[in-house]
């Protein structure tokens, strides 16, 4: 049994990936920042640790007994810098091997920022000399929750994706593959693996959203540039307007549409498709 770090502890994936790793005998630390907001984590036998991944002195000594460790960082410009700490850190401890969260076509020349960002970890990471695993999901279909309000109070959901196929993925398959790749690092040293689920269009998102509440839901496209308004008006700073201005514009155009097997390869079942992720959150969606 292994000793297990995860960054991030009570963000979307990690909270997904520490769920997946119940029960098999690991000891599972987590990194918080705040551990007052991490209640439930203690509740499933998680350790925690305090620690800010932008100030090294507070994540230096995390790693010491470490096995294997996830390293996940919320997106924003100082990413490579958290990303930079925990390698440094790792390296120090004599960690064996790192399972990092990326991010789909995650590469120096991507037409998206944050992707680019990813990659100057992700190559960080392969040049470490640590063994290491790659995870590059794509579009998480939790983002779709952002539409909860206007699907509830007017049966609408706005997107800048145009017509496009996005193979979104749930988070919860996120976590069963990070859980898989934790518990069983060897095999997939080395690699680097795109997550998707099937492609589907906004006009299919929407209709899996009426399905599962139960009335209309009607999907409205806007141009790229009403998304970022509305994120400006919403209080979004620099980064988050133009990297969701990247990644509609990307994926509007058809960028990374294609899907992959690896959700399958790994975990041996299907990603869940957007109607079992749409009548799962059905009651965010408003219904009654
Ligand atoms: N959204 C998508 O469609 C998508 C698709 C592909 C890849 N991704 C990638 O997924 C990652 C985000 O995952 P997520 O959605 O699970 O994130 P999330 O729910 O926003 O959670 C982020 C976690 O990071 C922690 N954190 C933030 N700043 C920190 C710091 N300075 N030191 C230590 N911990 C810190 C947060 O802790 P607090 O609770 O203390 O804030 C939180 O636990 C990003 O790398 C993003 O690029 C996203």
């Amino acid at each position: 049994m292994a000793t297990i770090l995860l960054t991030g502890a009570n963000g979307k994936v990690s909270s997904e990936a520490i769920r997946g790793l119940q029960g098999q005998g690991h000891r599972l630390i987590g990194l918080v920042r705040d551990p007052a907001k991490a209640k439930g984590l203690e509740a499933l036998g998680v350790e925690l640790k305090v620690g800010d991944l932008e100030k090294l002195r507070t994540v230096e000594a995390l790693f010491e007994g470490i096995d294997v460790a996830w390293l996940l960082t919320a997106p924003g410009p100082t990413a490579p810098l958290q990303e930079s700490n925990a390698l440094w850190a790792a390296r120090r401890a004599g960690a064996k091997h790192l399972v990092r969260l990326s991010a789909v076509g995650a590469a120096h020349d991507a037409p998206t920022l944050n992707s680019r960002l990813h990659a100057l970890s992700d190559t960080e990471l392969m040049g470490s000399g640590i063994p290491f695993t790659i995870l590059k999901p794509h579009f998480f279909m939790q983002n779709l929750l952002m539409s909860a309000r206007t699907v509830a109070e007017q049966g609408v959901m706005h997107s800048a994706l145009g017509d496009a196929k996005v193979p979104m993925i749930d988070v919860r398959d996120v976590g069963a593959v990070a859980a898989k790749v934790l518990a069983a690092p060897a095999a997939h040293a080395g690699k680097t693996y795109t997550l998707t689920g099937a492609p589907v269009t906004m006009t299919q998102v929407a209709s899996a959203v009426g399905e599962a509440v139960g009335k209309p839901v009607k999907y409205m496209p806007v141009p790229v540039a009403g998304v970022v308004e509305s994120i400006a008006k919403m209080g979004g700073d620099d980064y988050q307007q133009v990297s969701m201005r990247d990644y509609f514009t990307a994926y509007a155009r058809g960028w990374m549409a294609d899907p992959t097997s690896t959700v399958k390869d790994i975990t041996g079942r299907d990603p869940r498709s957007i109607a079992e992720f749409a009548r799962d959150f059905a009651g965010a969606f408003g219904k009654k």
